[in-house]
C-alpha cells in the first residue's frame, strides 16, 4: 500500500492511538526519555501525530503550522546513533502492536518509519 493512501484506508484514530502509545513510552526510556522536552512531551505527540497525518495523505496541518518538514535538519540537535534509531524503532514497533494498529497497514507504516529512522542518523 502506498504510504499516502494510509489516511484514506484506516482514518485518523488508529494514527491518533499509535503516537499516544509511542509517547507513552518515552518518559521513562533510558535513551529516548532524556532528549525528549519532559515538559511539552504533548505537544511532541502532536507535532508527530500531525506530521504522520499529512505524510499518510491525510490534512496539512502539520505543514500549516510548522512549515516545511526538513525532518533531518530538525533533528540534527540530537545525538542520534544506531542505539537510538533502533531504540526508536523498537518503541514505535511495541506501539504498533499495542496499539492494535490495522493489520493491513503494519508492514506499510513499519518500513516507512525504519526507512526514516535511519535517515535521521546524525552520530556514531
Ligand atoms: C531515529 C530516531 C529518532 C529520534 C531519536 C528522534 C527524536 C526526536 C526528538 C527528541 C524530537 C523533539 C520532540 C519535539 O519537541 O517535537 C523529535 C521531533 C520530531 N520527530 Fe523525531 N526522532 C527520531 C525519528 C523520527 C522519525 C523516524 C520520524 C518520522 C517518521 C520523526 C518525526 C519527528 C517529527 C515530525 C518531529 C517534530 C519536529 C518539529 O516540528 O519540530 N522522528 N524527534
Amino acid at each position: 500500500m502506498p504510504i499516502d493512501d494510509l489516511y484514506a484506508t484506516i482514518g485518523e484514530a488508529p494514527i491518533t492511538r499509535l503516537v499516544a502509545s509511542f509517547y507513552s513510552q518515552i518518559a521513562a526510556d533510558d535513551i529516548l526519555g532524556p532528549m525528549y522536552p519532559a515538559d511539552d512531551l504533548a505537544g511532541a505527540e502532536q507535532r508527530l501525530r500531525d506530521f504522520l497525518i499529512g505524510r499518510f495523505g491525510g490534512p496539512q496541518h502539520y505543514i500549516e503550522q510548522r512549515g516545511h518538514p526538513r525532518l533531518r535538519m530538525r533533528h540534527a540537535e540530537f545525538h542520534i546513533d544506531k542505539r537510538a534509531r533502533d531504540r526508536w524503532i523498537e518503541l514505535m514497533t511495541k506501539a504498533v502492536d499495542e496499539c492494535a494498529f490495522p493489520a493491513e497497514a503494519r508492514e506499510t507504516v513499519l518500513d516507512f518509519f525504519r526507512t526514516m529512522a535511519t535517515f535521521m542518523i546524525n552520530a556514531h
